[in-house]
């Protein structure tokens, strides 16, 4: 049966310094990762002559980490916009810190209800959801497809697949460097999870 391989990009130089959002480059040990992502895949069980496409979105981090695995396979790449990080508005840029200072209301109504928060000039969880929703049809009609993209983008995806209700998604664990394998199987999704050595 088809399966549907999950990462998020390797880190980030936004990643190492606590910034959300952006459109940064991958930092050394995330372009480690880059290096490892075909290895993983293989290792992850891929039978002969399997075609998978990747996806990843339009910013740079995503794309970079998909560079070696498209060289290495030879697959077919997309790039989807609606695969976009969260987009977080007028806090893009800042650390979690900066956005408790400048903006403590936001940062305790996001803390309250991070499903429905909104941030200023930016998007929800549930704003994700619903730009997913192309993605997710397009999804369900592929074969085997690779996603590289971004923690909340995932989280919502995750949730998607294991049945998991969508208001609980921002809390799903999505870490860097993992790659998560997803079979549909008749009693649900089978999971597993491949943590690369780097
Ligand atoms: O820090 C990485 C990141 O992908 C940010 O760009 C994004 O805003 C955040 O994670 C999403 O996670 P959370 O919803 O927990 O803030």
């Amino acid at each position: 049966p088809r399966s549907i391989w999950l990462s998020r990009h390797g880190e980030s130089e936004y990643n190492l310094t606590g910034k959300i959002g952006g459109d940064s480059n991958i930092s050394e040990r995330g372009e480690a990762y880059a290096r490892a992502l075909p290895s993983l895949l293989r290792k992850s069980g891929v039978p002969p002559n399997t075609k998978i496409v990747i996806w990843t979105s339009t910013l740079k981090r995503t794309i970079q980490t998909a560079r070696h695995l498209k060289a290495e396979t030879g697959f077919e790449k997309l790039e989807w916009k609606a695969l976009d990080e969260l987009d977080s508005g007028v806090c893009d840029g800042l650390t979690y810190e900066e956005i408790a200072d400048k903006y403590p209301e936001d940062f305790k109504a996001r803390d309250d209800d991070k499903y429905n928060y909104r941030y200023r000039g930016g998007e929800s969880y549930r704003d994700v959801v619903i730009r997913l929703e192309p993605i997710i049809m397009e999804l369900e009609r592929s074969e085997n497809v690779i996603i590289v993209t971004h923690q909340a983008v995932l989280r919502c995806i995750y949730s998607y697949f294991l049945n998991v209700p969508q208001e609980k998604s921002p809390w799903m664990e999505v870490p860097l460097h993992t790659l998560i394998k997803l079979t549909p199987r008749a009693y649900g999704t089978e999971e597993k999870r491949f943590k690369a050595d780097i």
